[in-house]
């Protein structure tokens, strides 16, 4: 029996109070080879233990790189437009590097020093430094991430694609960035704080029965197919200065339909039409889905 593929270790980097977001747009025409090139040394980059890089691909850079075979269910991302007017824009990219680590300063490093091995072959389309902002709270003062998996059995299954599936081993990834009106959102009593997002902001404790709004983003996220919970694997970080600010939403999943379901849910897409309160206090101004293959189709990709 063959083992199963190992995910890229950062995904699962806990530990890491710095980020760094680089996405990149390939130019063209471009050498495959030159662009494999650039990747691997991008990707041999690595200054400390500490740190971490994740390396995901959309779906044409895919399919470019690797015609032999695509991963299940990746698509470009689609721009969602809601039913009272929100827009989730799709700004898809091609490789996109997650950069987690303990020290600002090696985090910082190797942003440079992938940026310098892509320039020659790739545009930059995103770039966003994220750090962890108090005990993991969003920038609206709520803890963000407490209802992910805790177990790594968990963790896998929410965000590793299963053994005989293409693309075993890898993730399916979203990211998006979320700018916040903050001066709107502080102006909100804590009680209505609590009710867009259905948990307590102290206690950090779920909104139960009635009190639970449907429109709520726990109620617009929190989905089920055939009674089983559509878990994902979130590692979003707050960014930001003193003017624009809000969240680098990031998730691994083992399936691309759980996250458009819960978008699909967020903007009203869905029979009941309800949209997520919380995009009243925040817009996403990014958007892509990405492939993060597991290691060793990684590795195979890119010495091929
Ligand atoms: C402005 C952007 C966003 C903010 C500030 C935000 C914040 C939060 C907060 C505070 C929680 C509750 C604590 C927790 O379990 O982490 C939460 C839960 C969650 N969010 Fe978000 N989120 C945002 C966008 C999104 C997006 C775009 C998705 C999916 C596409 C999403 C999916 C989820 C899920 C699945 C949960 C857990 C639901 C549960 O099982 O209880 N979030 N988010």
């Amino acid at each position: 029996m063959s083992h199963p593929k190992t995910p890229q270790a950062g995904i699962f980097n806990e530990e890491a109070s710095h980020f760094y977001f680089l996405e990149y747009r390939l130019k063209k025409p471009c050498e495959i080879q030159k662009i494999k090139k650039a990747i691997l040394l991008a990707k041999s980059a690595f200054l400390d233990a500490t740190a971490s890089v994740v390396i995901s691909l959309g779906a044409q850079a895919w399919h470019l790189l690797q015609p032999e075979w695509m991963p299940e269910t990746l698509v470009d991302f689609i721009p969602l437009y809601g039913k009272q007017g929100h827009q989730a824009p799709s700004t898809q990219a091609d490789v996109f590097f997650w950069v987690s680590g303990q020290e600002i300063s090696v985090v910082f490093d190797l942003a440079l020093e992938i940026h310098h091995a892509m320039q020659s072959v790739a545009e930059l389309a995103l770039q966003e430094r994220g750090f962890k902002y108090h005990q993991n709270l969003d920038l609206i003062g709520f803890e963000d991430g407490t209802a992910n998996p805790k177990t790594e059995v968990l963790k896998r299954d929410a965000a590793v694609i299963a053994k005989g599936h293409a693309g075993e081993g890898g993730s399916l990834v979203l990211s998006q960035k979320w700018v916040h009106d903050l001066d709107k959102w502080h102006a909100l009593p804590v009680h209505c704080q609590e009710a867009v997002v259905g948990r307590t902001k102290e206690e950090n404790i779920e909104l139960e029965g009635d009190a639970m709004p449907d429109d709520s983003h726990i109620s617009r996220t929190d989905l089920k197919r055939d009674g089983v919970s559509m878990k994902i694997y979130r590692r979003s970080a707050p960014f930001g200065t003193v003017t624009e600010k809000g969240l680098m939403f990031l998730a691994f999943g083992c399936e691309l339909v759980r996250f458009s379901s819960q978008l699909e849910s967020m903007y009203g897409l869905t029979e009941d039409k309800k949209i997520d309160q919380l995009l009243n206090f925040s817009k996403a101004v990014s958007g892509s889905y990405w492939f993060a293959p597991a290691q060793e189709d990684l590795d195979a990709l890119l010495t091929e």
